[in-house]
């Protein structure tokens, strides 16, 4: 089967210099949503893969499909067609035509309509098959909408059959009372298809060449017309603005929710979650409100996630508390551990079995072994930490010298008394203790105590004290304020008069 994705309009309405097709949902560009979907469709029988319409924007469009292909190989089977000039969805599927198998009927699909699923689409092009070659039927998705205002009308004869596709701003009054809308969608014989894009005209209301012009052509050549429509709405809209944008993203976020509702995770609020990706959940997860996920997130049995957390391609492991306003990026948690509230973890915290990570604790590209901690206000970047290590508030890791990286090792036992610079690279011995304060500019000993700290010393001292206003000064300043008021009233006497 061919696919062809139409996605060369501008989206005026998005006010945007982003192509409407690259915008996002759910972290996506809707174009993405699109291609998953055919690809899952077309499979690998097919011997070419989607084509997309390209016009607006074309250098953006291809530059996403290019480094799409890098992340995920079957997105190089894409291949486009360039719309120099935007004439019309018919004009846009022309540009596809050469590219096309003309003895496999072609799926017709919008750039800017993210969410048909593969089960609509698989539904739609059974009921084009069967019928291939000579007797090829042609397949539209409808749809019956409370408010059909904008789409094209889906036009019956008496009796029921498909006539013709009329644009709203072609349509008569009685042919705009009609429900029944065409979503775009639609599978069509190819080798039919070719002669008819050719005998289109642009003479209509908006001076464009129709895709949807097609249908009554069909009807003249005794093609038949069969139609289906999606399970749900929200499967064939459409984005043209940032209102159509949001309010689709809710729903796809509803759905979201209700998937991991219906696997058993309990959510404070499913209508404040955002899942930009995929999130997988073992038993008893418990997430709060205001939680976004990104890429790929693993939640094991029993954690529980706290309010406003953001995680992004992380494995979180089992009966994990992760508490509010934690930010965790590229992270492994190991089982039983206790992160935030607002703690980080950055790329490659790798953090094992009952470790802690409290407020304001930084974590980055760092190996931390059982039962470690760092409660209060620390950095840890580039190191490996031992198991029952206990970081002071305040410790920090100055792993960077302005120009490279350098290591810290913190065996294991080990403890970090606050306010600690640990200069890498630098090693603390196995149990080693450091002092509160301590530059560390050279390895610590195993099971001693390390201090580097300026002497303490004690002085007499006395205070300052504050010293009293005479009479002379008290009395200039009342005059200076005397005079400021004077000047403000007769300005506003002068005002006034005027
Ligand atoms: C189209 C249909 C209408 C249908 C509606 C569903 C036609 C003539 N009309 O109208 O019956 O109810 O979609 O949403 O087909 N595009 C191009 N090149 C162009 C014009 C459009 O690639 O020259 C692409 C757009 O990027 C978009 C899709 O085709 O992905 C639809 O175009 P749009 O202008 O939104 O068509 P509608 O007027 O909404
Ligand atoms: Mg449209």
């Amino acid at each position: 089967m061919n696919i062809v994705i139409l996605a060369a309009g501008q989206g005026k309405r998005m006010k945007s210099a982003l192509p409407k097709v690259l915008q996002t949902l759910a972290g996506k560009p809707l174009l993405q949503h699109v291609l998953n979907t055919a690809l899952s469709l077309q499979g690998k029988a097919s011997k070419n893969g989607p084509i997309v319409v390209v016009g607006h924007g074309a250098a953006d469009v291809k530059e996403f499909l290019f480094s799409a292909a890098k992340e995920d190989s079957r997105f190089s089977s894409v291949s486009t067609a360039l719309q120099a000039q935007q004439k019309g969805t018919g004009h846009a599927l022309l540009q596809a035509l050469p590219k096309l198998d003309l003895q496999e009927p072609t799926l017709v699909l919008y750039g800017d309509v993210p969410l048909t699923t593969q089960k609509t689409l698989s539904k739609l092009t059974k009921l084009a098959d069967g019928v291939r070659g000579k007797d090829s039927a042609l397949a539209l998705l409808t749809q019956n909408l409370n408010n059909p205002t904008g789409y094209g009308r889906i036009v019956r004869d008496t009796d029921g059959s498909v006539k013709e596709i009329v644009e709203e701003k072609d349509a008569t009054s009685a042919q705009k009372t009609i429900h029944e809308i065409n979503t775009g969608i639609m599978v069509l014989p190819t080798n039919a298809l070719n002669k008819w894009l050719k005998a289109l005209s642009a003479s209509n209301a908006q001076g464009e060449y129709y895709l949807t012009d097609v249908i009554a052509m069909a009807v003249k050549d005794g093609v038949p017309i069969r139609t289906t429509q999606a399970d749900a709405e929200f499967e064939t809209v459409g984005v043209n603005s940032r209102d159509q944008l949001a309010a689709l993203e809710r729903i796809h976020q509803l759905n979201i929710a209700n998937q991991l509702m219906d696997a058993g995770v309990a959510l404070a609020d499913p209508a404040r979650i955002d899942v930009r990706g995929t999130l997988e959940c073992g038993n008893d997860i418990s997430i709060d409100v205001g939680c976004v996920f990104e890429g790929c997130v693993t939640l094991a049995s029993g954690t529980k996630i706290g309010p406003y957390c953001v995680i992004r391609n992380s494995v979180i492991g089992k009966d994990v508390v992760v508490h509010s306003y934690s930010h965790l990026d590229g992270a492994k948690v190991g089982n039983q551990s206790v992160i935030g509230p607002y703690a980080r973890l950055r790329p490659g915290a790798d953090l094992s079995n009952d470790v802690h990570i409290g407020n304001f604790v930084e974590v980055k590209n760092s190996k931390i072994a059982a039962n470690s901690k760092a409660n209060h206000l620390a950095y840890v970047g580039d190191s490996i930490v031992g198991s029952r290590v206990n970081i002071g508030a305040g410790t920090i890791t100055c792993n960077y010298d302005g120009v490279n990286k350098h290591q810290t090792i913190i065996e294991d036992d080990a403890f970090i008394g606050s306010d600690t610079q640990l200069v890498a690279p630098v090693r603390v011995g196995r149990g080693a203790t450091l002092g509160a304060g301590t530059t560390l500019t050279k390895d610590a000993p195993a099971n001693q105590l390390t201090i580097s700290r300026a002497k303490q010393i004690s002085l007499p001292w006395q205070r300052p004290t504050k010293k009293e206003k005479t009479l002379a000064t008290k009395k200039v300043a009342v005059k200076k304020t005397v005079k400021k008021v004077v000047k403000k009233v007769a300005k506003k006497a002068v005002k006034g008069k005027k």
